[in-house]
């Protein structure tokens, strides 16, 4: 009887050994979270069609892209809205878990975040009135350009030759200021430069492109686990066709 017993415990204690490794092995599996169970996003909401608000919610492909990644680790998506000059800050200082904003990956960037492997490829392109007289890059020489304070629009315009910048908190602040004649130009990502100008008269994209770049989610240096989860997740999103599909929800070729 006495021998039965202790047999019992030791399996009673083996199966509570092995769920412990269970969940062990299932918090290692979702990467380290800022918070237990959740995985909180920061990023700038005024950047469609990658972040958006439709009424109180946000929404866009990023917001889907993590809802997705979210889902593969079993985590609670939390989207925290902040400026886009912010986000790195917040990443770098355990605040947010990602920063997924459109976010082009820099050489510049690298030294203070990770970033995960990249899920689109983005170009800076320039906006101009339909009478304006800027018709290449090169004609920016000398003009006033609006960007979005720490966007790359804004770090590369600084190299165009004799330019002044003026920088705005969001996008359409800069294409407010273009509409009513205080800029000759915005530098912005191409497709909320789409989504801008399919919203008003008047204004147009320049054909040749700014530059060319690549969005990734930036994550904390020392988070190397929640890199290889989100990298994870991103791998399976791309072969199971999920993330041509959250695209195409928003953007339709022309
Ligand atoms: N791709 C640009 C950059 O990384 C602009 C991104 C702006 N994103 C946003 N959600 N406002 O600098």
């Amino acid at each position: 009887m006495k021998k039965n017993l202790s047999r019992v415990v030791s399996v009673l204690l083996l199966v509570a050994m092995s769920a412990m490794l269970v969940v062990g092995c299932g918090s290692k599996k979702s990467g380290m979270t800022v918070e237990e169970g959740k995985l909180i996003m920061g990023t700038n909401a005024a950047f469609p069609p990658y972040e958006y608000y439709e009424g109180d919610t946000i929404v866009g492909i990023d917001a889907e892209i993590a809802q997705a990644i979210a889902d593969e680790l079993g985590l609670e998506l939390v989207i925290e809205d902040m400026e886009f000059d912010g986000i790195i800050g917040a990443v770098t200082a355990g605040k947010v878990d990602m920063g997924l904003a459109g976010m082009t990956v820099t050489e510049d960037r690298l030294e203070n975040v990770n970033f995960s492997d990249t899920y689109a490829h983005a170009s800076q392109v320039v906006i101009v009135t339909n009478d304006s007289e800027i018709a290449t890059v090169d004609d920016l020489a000398n003009k006033t350009v609006g960007v979005q304070l720490g966007t790359t629009g804004d770090i590369y315009a600084e190299d165009i030759e004799g330019v002044t910048l003026e920088r705005y908190n969001k996008g359409f602040e800069a294409v407010q200021s273009l509409l009513t004649g205080k800029i000759d130009a915005v530098i912005i990502d191409e497709q909320p430069a789409k989504a801008f100008v399919s919203q008003n008269e008047g204004i147009k994209i320049l054909e040749e492109k700014f530059t060319d770049e690549d969005y990734a989610a930036a994550i904390a240096k020392d988070n190397t686990e929640l890199v290889e989860a989100v990298n994870k997740a991103l791998a399976n999103l791309k072969s199971s066709g999920k993330l041509d599909e959250i695209v195409a929800k928003y953007i339709t070729e022309d």
